[in-house]
């Protein structure tokens, strides 16, 4: 089992992380059947699982109660949950009040977007015993700050803001930082500057580790096309396949056949 010492560990043996998004216990038992390093409680389960438009409709209770279906699911993973928007922008009280709800939920890290203002806030955090992992680049929690979903660091200026955040953030205490959606280059420079792994989504094969949402890098959805993505299987096929041809069976009085029924 992974534990926040192999994280450090595995970026020193330039050993790959990988991290996937798990919202449900039934993709959580699959999960923890397979070698996957690490598992995120995204708060894009909002968008994956709730059909939200974005993950601001997303709250604490929510995050908790996927958190507990993942633990029950693999409980042989390292868990990390995703504080919910705004969830760190209310004191200090309100955060850790969240957290609390969070780590008892069962996860064994939470994951904080951006710098801007939060430094303090994740010094305590650690102190208090409590892993935090940082995101940076793309936050989905500031889509309409960022204007969209757009590759974030592709000016100089950009660019050096989120080195300068990162390195912030590893001096806060933060064990790993997640690099979304930015220049390949970029995530390369921030990877070699940092002591600490950082884990790319969009941000070319240079971090130290890579993180996908479960369901795209399962192709469940046929509408969602990133560059950054590679569609492992084509699950939104396979399934639909599967649900045409138990309605066909079933019509054609195919299924159930003898040996999917009880004789007295
Ligand atoms: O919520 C999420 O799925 C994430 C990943 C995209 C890193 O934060």
């Amino acid at each position: 089992m992974t534990t926040i010492l192999d994280f450090k560990k595995k970026k020193l043996a330039k050993e790959k992380i990988t991290m996937v998004t798990c919202y449900d216990h039934a993709f959580a038992k699959l999960v923890s059947k397979s070698n996957m390093d690490c598992v995120l409680v995204g708060d894009s389960l909002g968008q994956v699982i709730h059909g939200f438009p974005t993950t601001l409709q997303v709250t604490t209770d929510l995050m908790v109660l996927h958190t507990q279906a993942v633990v029950r699911g693999a409980p042989n993973k390292f868990i990390v949950t995703d504080m919910p928007f705004l969830s760190t922008r209310k004191g200090l009280v309100f955060a850790m009040e969240c957290i609390e709800k969070i780590m008892q939920a069962g996860a064994q890290a939470v994951k904080i977007e951006g710098a801007d203002g939060h430094l303090e806030l994740i010094k305590h955090i650690v102190e208090s015993g409590v892993p935090v992992m940082a995101h940076l680049g793309l936050t989905p929690q500031s889509i309409h700050q960022l204007g969209g979903p757009k590759v974030q660091g592709k000016k100089t200026e950009q660019a050096h803001k989120i080195l300068e955040d990162a390195l912030a953030l590893e001096k806060a205490g933060c064990f790993a930082v997640v690099l979304e959606c930015v220049p390949a280059a970029l995530a390369k420079e921030i990877s070699e500057k940092l002591q600490v792994p950082t884990i790319g989504i969009g941000g070319g094969h240079d971090t130290d580790g890579q993180v996908l949402v479960l369901q795209d890098m399962l192709g469940m959805n046929s509408e969602f096309s990133p560059k950054f993505l590679k569609k492992f299987m084509n699950g939104a096929d396979l399934i639909t396949g599967a649900l045409n041809e138990y309605v066909s069976e079933v019509k054609e009085v195919k299924f159930p056949g003898p040996g999917h029924q009880y004789d007295a």
